[in-house]
């Protein structure tokens, strides 16, 4: 008998061999105690954390955390149940109004993860006999939606609008066609020319599917995304989003102005068979949606600490992602696995946390070291952090 774990093993022996070096686990790491946006003890260390997706720094906004206590104790720790059945109460509600506001749009979606977001919304509206036109460097979540929908997938190359371009043309005449995009990229930290790439898949009779998960919040001058930013919001279909990154708790969304959006929530199977999110999280989320309308101030101080750490970083000598800071993730490209894992841990030991990021997560099989800055972190603190990295560098040998 075959074990079917077997295909597992080139993962087992990698892992393995990082280990055998006494290596710490970059993939175990406990968060003991968190301090504020910025700090927590992992590992036993008081840690300035650069790795996680709190943006915006909302996870102890007083506000948002009594809002979240508030409804613990009023609607208590969960719904058991679907949002088409016992699951809807007041707060849900509540989120899907504050996110209408958020972006001036009709009708908003909320979902119990991101991830779920975009496994319901693709794989609902894209199906047999459509088209989905995709950039290859999209999330998995994307690419699940895709497989669970059953649509033709058609990848082009990473932000290339002619390579886009030409896949929509080849379409057959009549065809359903959505074409996905992310107004960041996570992994690297860049952004999308969205409104040139909008026009082409508009021209070409596509609908757009816009995942704003790492720009919400901050790109955009009310924090729309990127797609705000370009000034093309209103031609994109369905936006995606999450609670779990500026927001600062978990859950997904998709707003829309399409005028039979609503049927969606009859339709959507990872809306349909699933829990709803606890009312304690969504009195969270509203809370923080509607304080992140105002938070013009935040976004400003977080655009500064990117281009202070962009700069910090490339005038020590490391390779980064993107020539200039265009989001508040910052990626150091690392030359290996083993040299990137022993640079995670060096940075561990300086009292500095960040993402190892590694194939199949990353593009062109690179290993990074994402780096995603906080509207919280002080000045003092980049600066700090620009000294670790220097150090660590110089300990592993990789500036
Ligand atoms: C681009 C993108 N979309 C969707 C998601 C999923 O979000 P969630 O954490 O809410 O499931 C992520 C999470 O990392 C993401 O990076």
């Amino acid at each position: 008998m075959g074990d079917l774990f077997d295909k597992f093993q080139p993962i087992i022996d990698l892992r393995a061999g990082l280990l055998s070096t006494g290596a710490e686990d970059p993939f175990s790491l406990v968060m003991e105690r968190v301090i504020s946006p910025t700090q927590a003890v992992c590992n036993g260390r008081e840690t300035i954390l650069l790795g996680t997706y709190n943006y915006m720094g909302m996870t102890f906004d007083p506000d948002v955390i009594a809002a979240g206590k508030q409804a613990l104790d009023e609607f208590g720790a969960g719904t058991t149940g679907s949002r088409v059945l016992n699951g809807t109460y007041a707060g849900h509600k509540a989120v899907e109004e504050a996110l209408k506001e958020f972006y001036g749009m009709d009708h908003a979606m909320v979902f119990s993860t991101g991830y779920q977001a975009n496994l319901g919304i693709i794989s609902t509206v894209a199906g047999k006999g459509d088209y989905i036109v995709l950039d290859i460097d999209s999330h998995a979540s994307i690419w699940d939606g895709c497989k669970l929908g059953d649509a033709e997938v058609v990848p082009f190359k990473h932000n290339d609008i002619e390579a886009m371009e030409k896949r929509l043309k080849r379409i057959p005449e009549g065809a359903g066609k959505l074409v996905i995009l992310e107004g960041v990229y996570s992994m690297l930290g860049d952004i999308a020319p969205l409104k040139e790439m909008i026009k082409v898949a508009k021209d070409n009779g596509a609908m757009v599917l816009v995942d704003e998960a790492h720009s919400m919040g901050f790109i955009g001058p009310n924090g729309r995304g990127v797609a705000e930013d370009q000034g093309c919001l209103d031609d994109v279909d369905f936006v995606i989003g999450t609670f779990s990154k500026s927001v600062g708790t978990v859950g997904g969304f998709c707003v829309s102005n399409h005028p039979k959006f609503e049927i969606l929530r009859l339709v959507c199977r990872p809306y349909v068979f699933t829990a709803s999110l606890p009312p304690s999280v969504v009195a969270t989320a509203c809370t923080s949606i509607r304080k992140l309308m105002h938070a013009g101030n935040k976004r400003a101080h977080l655009w500064e600490n990117s281009r202070v750490l962009h700069k910090g970083l490339k005038d020590k000598g490391f390779q980064l992602g993107t020539e200039t800071p265009q989001s508040a993730i910052i990626a150091v490209i690392m030359p290996d696995l083993e040299r990137g894992a022993a640079m995670w841990e060096a940075l561990l030991k300086e009292g500095l946390y960040v993402n190892l990021a590694r194939p199949p997560a990353t593009p062109a099989g690179m290993t990074l070291l994402r780096c995603s800055l906080c509207a919280e972190h002080t000045a003092e603190q980049v600066q700090t952090i620009i000294g670790m990295f220097e150090r660590a560098g110089t300990k592993v040998g990789i500036i």
